[in-house]
């Protein structure tokens, strides 16, 4: 076997033995019923195929102590347990176990009626350590109120184990209420709840663990989740420190010891170990590089965790199989925990033990989860995340024959879903190859953080394998539709990128995204994304000052890849906002970045003239100026032509229209795989 160590057995207890070291780490999902119940929900909808997919354990995050705004999961009455019992089972199944992670944001929850969040100590807007609304000013917990917290999250575990659920995770990680008393970032307190020493910023936890171990079945595990480390911020917790915490968990019956990590400052990553090299790692970050780019941020610590304890400790952050194999190999952890790659693909531990990783969809980490963050979550490359039962895959009952024309990602979904389900699918492509612009995207945007391309690997890998007929640098016409006589047709054919009408936009000077695909098309097919965007450091045949027509993803992405090739870049939008199309996360880092590279960003004003000298605009009160600049790149939003399909519409008798076909609003990956998934589905 290829990952021995992976898919060895571990005990937590005697009566808790997972069948492999692949554990589901808790994530909210905003998927459960609207009153916190867990039955017939989609949320168990999602952790029951997470199961089946052949994790040892999920945990399931988001579990709410007390009435909160938002879709948690509900352990705060009784009336839940029916329904927490009805999750289990589906889940114990597939010999799987499941656990509960409690949630309290503390100082991040907002503001209710105008009452301030609680945590460890009070702190001002000036000494919080991240802008509202991630954390907010605080008011500090009387020790009445510590005790209800206490009383609420032993409450919980009890219901989670009158659930039939496997154990619970204390959840003393992140920004949220528990680690805003170990973290010196939040705690100030002078009583016996300060973090003058261990003893005191644990009690907390220990208070909890002594009750919640009265309470339960001596078989309900116990583990805590804690910050290894924390990042930007005075008081941030050390890892000396975190060796410490991990001691005191230990001894207060911790079972098991989840390592993860915290970064604030002007752009936090928070809880995510991966978002924060875009565009560039902040300074006090530089350091951290190595184990991003080793065995992830947080396995540091892990492993220095791991020789102070006894108990199993996990790791988590940007896993492989490769990776995870070497991870537990080294002796640096014990368990590996997958968030978002589970979502990605709930199946991926089955495809590992059978041998078949072209197989799995990889995480792109794109931040599309967590945009925005108080939503139902989706994932970009798993359409089907908590709509597992919506868009279901089963074979169709009528075998059709389909013509799907666009081999982009949104195409080459709708074959690949559609053929799955016993169509007759033949995929058309006008170019000599498939994947649309993604390996332009892929390197305009950088392989390090977002990575496009496993997508489109997984793609073309599974169009081959289930035997998709494929027909290259083939342009349908009505004609060419007519003379095949589908039942369906398809139109998942990019739509033109918009290109102002203004004099002199056909100069030398100009650069479309057309221009810029065919230019790009030899050499990214010769060299691939991430070794031309290496090579675009050295010559890119772009002037010096450049102005970039266009403020959405398009132009702000290529003003970020224009930038760390050494050019003045000016972005001129038309519109009020900028910026549209980019996940909150990777937006939150751009602003600041743009700043302080000096790229300017000029909302309402319009491009009237390209001349020798650069482009005239026009601001909003009518302000006219030239931007004096070598080039100009127009990186605008795509524009629907519906033309071709209502050509059809009268003689075929399904016609959809999916993906950047639809449009700008439609013309994102997210967007493109969401429809392919659907219409195959449909179908
Ligand atoms: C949308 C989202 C929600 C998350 N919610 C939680 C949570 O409720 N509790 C928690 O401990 N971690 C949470 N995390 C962090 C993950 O558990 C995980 O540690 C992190 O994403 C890194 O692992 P990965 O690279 O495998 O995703 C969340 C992460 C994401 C992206
Ligand atoms: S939405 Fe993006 S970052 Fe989130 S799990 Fe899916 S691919 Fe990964």
């Amino acid at each position: 076997m290829k990952y021995p160590k992976l898919f060895s057995p571990i005990a937590l207890s005697p009566a808790c033995v997972l069948k492999n070291r692949i554990v589901k780490t808790g994530q909210s999902t905003w998927r459960w019923n609207q009153d916190g119940s867990a039955q017939d929900s989609a949320g168990e909808d999602l952790y029951e195929n997470i199961a089946r997919g052949g994790a040892a354990a999920v945990i399931i995050g988001g579990c709410a102590i007390e009435d909160t705004p938002g879709i948690y999961l509900g352990l705060w009455d009784d009336k839940f347990i029916p329904g927490l019992r009805h999750l289990a089972d589906k889940v114990h199944k597939y010999d799987c176990r499941i656990f509960a992670q409690f949630h309290h944001s503390g100082p991040a929850a907002w503001p209710r009626l105008g009452a301030l969040p609680i945590s460890s100590s009070s702190l001002g807007l000036d000494e919080i350590p991240m802008k509202p609304p991630l954390a907010n000013p605080c008011r500090e917990m009387t020790l009445e109120e510590i005790r209800e917290k206490q009383r609420q999250i032993v409450e919980a575990c009890v219901r989670a184990d009158q659930g039939g659920f496997d154990g619970m995770e204390i959840h003393v990680a992140h920004g949220y209420l528990l680690n805003s008393f170990v973290s010196r970032v939040w705690n100030h307190r002078t009583d016996e709840y300060g973090a003058q020493n261990v003893e005191n910023r644990t009690r907390i936890v220990r208070e909890i663990f002594e009750e919640a171990r009265r309470r339960c079945r001596p078989g309900f595990v116990l583990g805590v989740r804690m910050n290894g480390r924390e990042y930007g911020a005075d008081g941030a917790i050390t890892l000396e420190e975190a060796v410490e915490n991990a001691r005191a968990f230990e001894a207060m019956g911790a079972q098991f010891i989840n390592v993860a990590g915290y970064g604030y400052g002007e752009a936090p990553f928070r809880y995510c170990p991966d978002y924060f090299p875009y565009p560039d790692p902040e300074d006090f970050m530089k350091p951290y590089m190595e184990a991003y780019r080793g065995k992830g941020l947080w396995t540091d610590s892990a492993s220095r965790i791991k020789k102070a304890v006894s108990v199993p400790v996990i790791t988590a952050g940007r896993m492989n199989e490769d990776l995870a194999e070497k991870i537990l190999e080294d002796g640096d952890a014990d368990i590996i925990g997958i968030g978002r790659g589970l979502w990605a693909d709930p199946e991926m531990p089955r495809k590992i033990l059978e041998g078949r990783p072209e197989d799995i969809v990889r995480c792109t980490r794109c931040a599309s989860c967590e945009d925005p963050v108080t939503q139902p979550r989706i994932c970009r490359v798993n359409p089907s995340l908590g709509r597992e039962k919506e868009m279901d895959m089963s074979p169709a009952a009528t075998k059709k024959k389909v013509m799907v024309i666009g081999g982009g990602p949104a195409g080459m979904e709708a074959a690949r879903v559609a053929a799955l389900r016993g169509h007759e699918v033949t995929l058309y492509e006008k170019t000599g190859a498939l994947g649309g612009r993604i390996r332009l995207a892929s390197m305009i945007k950088g392989c390090e953080v977002e990575n496009v391309m496993p997508i489109y690997d997984y793609l073309t890998t599974q169009l081959r394998k289930i035997a998709v007929t494929v027909k290259l640098n083939t342009t349908v016409t009505r004609e060419l539709v007519l003379r095949e006589k589908p039942d369906a047709v398809v139109i998942a054919a990019s739509s033109e990128y918009a290109i102002p009408e203004i004099p002199g936009i056909h100069s030398s000077k100009v650069f479309t995204i057309k221009g810029l695909s065919r230019l790009a098309a030899l050499p990214l097919r010769l060299f691939g994304p991430e070794l031309l965007a290496k090579l675009s450091h050295i010559f890119l045949p772009v002037g010096k000052r450049v102005v970039v027509l266009g403020g959405q993803i398009e132009g702000v992405q290529g003003a970020v890849f224009l930038k760390k090739r050494g050019r003045d870049v000016t972005i001129v939008e038309e519109g009020e906002n900028w910026g549209a199309g980019i996940p909150e996360r990777y937006f939150q880092r751009i602003g600041p970045w743009f700043r302080r590279k000096n790229i300017r960003v000029l909302t309402g004003t319009k491009a009237e003239e390209i001349t020798k000298e650069g482009v005239r605009v026009r601001s909003a009160d009518g302000k006219v100026s030239v931007l004096s600049c070598d080039s100009v790149m127009v990186l605008m939003p795509q524009v629907a032509s519906h033309a071709f399909a209502e050509s059809l519409k009268s003689v075929i008798g399904e016609v959809h229209e999916i993906g950047s076909a639809l449009g700008a609003d439609n013309g994102l990956l997210k967007h493109a795989l969401h429809d392919g998934r659907a219409v195959g589905c449909r179908i």
